[in-house]
């Protein structure tokens, strides 16, 4: 794992643009999997500038998304399907075109069916060249939630109260109207991307980057598992980093690469 600690937000979404556009632009045929939240914002932001000056473009590339509330109004606009078309999709964007933004679908009868289906549907796309993660406050990946399978596929997963609590916002700040199940790409699915850049920012993620870095690979926090893959960036804030007991060293390795 490389850690990469910056000053600020946007320095760490500056880099992480950097690269993604590196990424995507060197490979054939590259399927770039998103991730919603507050956490890629800036990172999106990034990306549809360097579509603007003609730098970069998703037009005819694939884009896979993490997850997908189950029973949200197809209208909603948190439905995450919503957000990342709000985001990517559209010459005024990135040029991601909406036929080539796959997600789980959030209206499907049986929703576990649906997750199969999705799951089957990432594996024929080859997988994620590159994934980019948040991470939630316990740690979860997507909507791993703690206590799952480091190994599970595509599912359909209960929110935690935690989740649920923190996600409030994107919904009136009425935990009510959070919904309460989710389809999510398995750790099993996403460990399968070839490389993984996840952001966290901000104190309130300080303990999750503490075990995802440090701590014992374990279903209590699920974005562990990521130490068991061979290619992954976390980029986090100075605030993000407070809890890190390695910190200064992740530093010195960092910038003796880049
Ligand atoms: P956030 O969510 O980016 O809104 O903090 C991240 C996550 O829950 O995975």
């Amino acid at each position: 794992m490389q850690v990469g600690i910056f000053q600020t937000q946007e320095a760490a979404a500056d880099y992480a643009a950097a690269h993604i556009i590196d990424v995507v632009g060197g490979a054939t045929d590259p399927v770039l999997g998103v991730a919603t939240g507050s956490t890629p914002l800036k990172l999106y932001e990034r990306l549809r500038a360097a579509h603007a000056a003609g730098t970069f473009t998703l037009a005819g590339k694939k884009a896979i998304a993490l997850d997908e509330y189950v029973g949200i109004a197809d209208d909603h606009p948190e439905r995450y399907r919503n957000v990342l078309r709000t985001e990517l999709v559209g010459e005024d964007k990135t040029g991601l075109t909406d036929e080539l933004l796959f997600t789980p679908d959030s209206s499907a009868p049986d929703p576990q069916a649906a997750a199969a289906r999705y799951d089957e549907q990432i594996r024929a796309l080859g997988g994620a060249t590159i994934q980019i993660l948040g991470i939630g406050s316990d740690g979860h990946i997507a909507f791993n939630e703690p206590g799952g399978s480091l190994v599970s596929r595509t599912h359909v997963d209960v929110l935690t109260a935690q989740t649920r609590t923190d996600n409030a916002r994107f919904f009136d700040g009425d935990l009510a109207k959070v919904p309460t199940e989710s389809i999510s790409q398995g750790l099993g699915t996403i460990m399968e991307a070839k490389e993984i850049i996840l952001l966290a920012f901000g104190e309130g993620k300080a303990r999750a980057v503490k075990e995802l870095v440090e701590g014992a690979v374990s279903a209590k926090w699920p974005a562990t598992v990521l130490q068991m893959h061979p290619k992954v960036t976390v980029l986090v804030d100075e605030a993000a980093a407070s809890q890190l007991e390695l910190a200064d060293f992740y530093t010195e390795r960092w910038n003796a690469r880049h």
